[in-house]
């Protein structure tokens, strides 16, 4: 039978780079559910919906035509005829995303749609064979899928988040890069953390804390977790 695989973690932890790589490896479907609230975020802008008016959010993403191709040699996220894969990583959606994810009738979908994809990824006659999924968000131990088989928290100190996210958006961590970087990632992460738990590992949840640990490293210590 398949194995699910769930990680948690703050922004710039570590955890898609590491999801992505640990569900090529071992053959499995990989769900990036940030990547998901991202498209909500993305579509309600495209929809012209004021993101103020929480109904009409949640009556926009209860509607949205969101496709997740969860080959992780090839994840994409398409919203009706367009790919959005490149459109929800701008700073633009970066900066309003929260607002979406803290809506809770949007949080009610998502849970609803992240539970419909690990279903499939465990199905026999699906693309992964039944082999299963690395799932990866801020809430996925937790909320989504509390009963899986692997539940990893990834976490790391706040100047090493700060220092990757900026490397990935800027190029470099020199000061301007990384107080640029700010308020994508501390007051998102505040934002976020009205809704969710993911500084704090959950009961049965493993911590693997990546501040000084590069990737390699970090890979290999997920990987230990998943083996034991
Ligand atoms: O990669 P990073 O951690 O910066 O963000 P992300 O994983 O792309 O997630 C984008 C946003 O989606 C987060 O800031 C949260 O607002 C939201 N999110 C959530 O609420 N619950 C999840 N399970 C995953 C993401």
């Amino acid at each position: 039978r398949g194995v699910v695989v769930a990680i948690d973690g703050p922004s710039g932890s570590g955890k898609s780079t590491i999801g992505r790589h640990l569900a090529a490896t071992r053959g499995l479907a990989y769900l990036d559910t940030g990547a998901m609230y991202r498209a909500a975020t993305w579509w309600c802008r495209e929809e012209g919906v004021d993101l103020d008016d929480e109904d009409a959010v949640r009556r926009a993403v209860a509607v949205m035509p969101l496709e997740m191709r969860t080959d992780p040699a090839q994840a994409r996220v398409v919203v009706g005829d367009a790919d959005v894969t490149d459109a929800i990583r701008t700073t633009q959606i970066t900066t309003i995303v929260s607002k979406v994810a803290t809506n809770l009738g949007v949080r009610a979908w998502m849970r609803v749609r992240q539970r419909s994809e690990i279903a499939d990824a465990l199905r026999v006659e699906g693309s992964f064979e039944g082999r299963g999924i690395v799932a990866e968000g801020r809430d996925i131990t937790t909320v989504v899928a509390p009963d899986a088989d692997v539940r990893i928290l990834l976490l790391a100190r706040e100047d090493a988040r700060l220092a990757r996210r900026a490397r990935e958006v800027h190029g470099s961590d020199d000061d301007d890069a990384i107080a640029a970087t700010r308020d994508q990632v501390l007051r998102r992460d505040a934002d976020d953390s009205t809704v969710s738990t993911f500084t704090v590992a959950a009961d049965g949840v493993v911590t693997v804390d990546t501040s000084d640990l590069d990737l390699q490293q970090a890979i290999a210590a997920v990987e230990q977790v998943v083996a034991e």
